[in-house]
């Protein structure tokens, strides 16, 4: 189904239709987009997507050898379609009462990722107990998640992002706003609330945010926090994946720890961030201590750094290694959850700690969720730094 013709479905669709207008944005918008009539051209020419992309890649592969796009899709709704929801087997939880509310945390992970069932977004946060339970048990895991939230409407996402830091725009701070005509995301405007950021895809316009990242570290002052909203979910795949920046540094070898601690690294963002033609960088610590933590976390994400501050002036080849070094610490399955979308579900992340990525595997299924960005309230915390205490210090670590 087209990225047009979502809003004739989300008409006639129960949910939330009736509280968020969805009409407008996508269906004006895209049409005549020239973004969007670009990439349209490849699925009017029956072609899938491209291989190189990992929702071209993981559809090839549910797939047998075909480059009918029209085919490959057919096949891969033939493999879903008859998927249910369903509850199989124990959730361990922790049970917590509080304010009046029975909370249930489920921990998606040992260390990351918590979902806290129980709560309603729009009224219990009013108690101003609970949203102190939040933030901390958001700055202790890192990632916490929702369900069933489909009721909030696009103010009240505002409204709950504005309980933990100030709203950002969609790439957080204002020294850089992009206005890429190369990313379909933005494209799409939502009327009265400019800092969101609509991120739609479907069989037209495959889009996915694959990559391990944090969000607009290209800023001197990173957003502290992004919140995602899922308004449609596919039957299967489109998981959001969070990886631990803590475990990542502890998982370095003594030898590469002591080498980068007081480095400082490049952040390039993708042509999809320039503003104006002009593509966006800023330099960040490696080693990153967290501001409310105090823990130090490895700060360097392969999506966006490509090297090393020029001052440093290390070689090529030993950049190559160390680099490569850190990239392996992404996405291990030890430092890693994934949060698995619903309609109505929503998760809210540290980027001072985690990484995240969309699992591109869900072409050519339809996925739209909504994102805002948090600043720290706290301006002094917002540029990145490092300042190692007799705890955190590489000086006094064993390996
Ligand atoms: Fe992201």
């Amino acid at each position: 189904m087209a990225v047009s013709q979502f809003n004739d479905q989300l008409g006639q669709d129960s949910n939330f239709a009736t509280t968020i207008d969805m009409k407008s944005p996508l269906e004006s918008q895209l049409t005549d987009n020239p973004l969007y009539l670009k990439i349209k051209e490849r699925s009017d020419a029956d072609k899938p997507p491209s291989r190189s992309s990992p929702l071209g890649a993981v559809a090839h592969a549910r797939a047998p050898a075909t480059e009918s796009r029209a085919e490959l899709m057919q096949y891969i709704r033939d493999q879903d379609k008859d998927l249910e929801v369903g509850y199989f087997g124990a959730i361990r939880y922790k049970p917590v009462s509080l304010g009046g509310l029975d909370l249930k945390l489920e921990p998606l992970h040992p260390s990351i990722g918590t979902i806290v069932h129980g709560i309603d977004l729009n009224k219990d946060l009013e108690n101003p107990k609970v949203v102190d339970f939040l933030r901390a048990l958001w700055l202790e895991r890192r990632v916490i998640g929702f369900r069933n939230q489909d009721h909030l409407t696009r103010d009240d996402m505002v409204k709950f992002a504005k309980r933990f830091g100030e709203v950002g725009e969609q790439f957080g701070e204002r020294e850089h706003r992009p206005n890429s005509p190369h990313d379909i995301n933005q494209q799409i405007k939502v009327p009265g609330i400019p800092n969101m950021l609509v991120l739609p895809s479907d069989e037209i316009v495959p889009n996915a945010a694959s990559g391990w990242h944090c969000d607009a570290t290209w800023q001197p002052k990173p957003p502290m926090g992004s919140i995602l909203m899922c308004r449609e979910a596919p039957p299967i795949g489109g998981d959001t994946c969070f990886c631990d920046c803590y475990a990542m540094w502890e998982g370095l070898s003594l030898e590469v720890k002591k080498r980068v601690e007081f480095l400082r690294a490049v952040h390039v963002g993708s042509v999809g961030h320039q503003m104006d033609g002009k593509t966006p960088s800023a330099v960040h610590p490696v080693a990153r201590t967290h501001p409310e933590t105090g823990r130090t976390t490895l700060y360097v994400q392969q999506g966006f750094v490509k090297k090393f501050a020029d001052e440093h002036d290390i070689p090529t080849e030993e950049q190559r290694k160390l680099l490569h070094s850190m990239k392996m610490q992404e996405g291990r399955p030890e430092y890693t959850c994934r949060f698995q979308w619903e309609p109505g579900s929503i998760a809210m992340w540290d980027n001072r700690a985690v990484l995240h990525t969309a699992s591109g595997d869900f072409w050519p299924h339809r996925r739209l969720m909504e994102r805002l960005t948090i600043l720290d309230y706290e301006r002094e915390r917002r540029v990145p730094y490092y300042a190692p205490n007799q705890h955190s210090s590489v000086a006094n670590s064993q390996n």
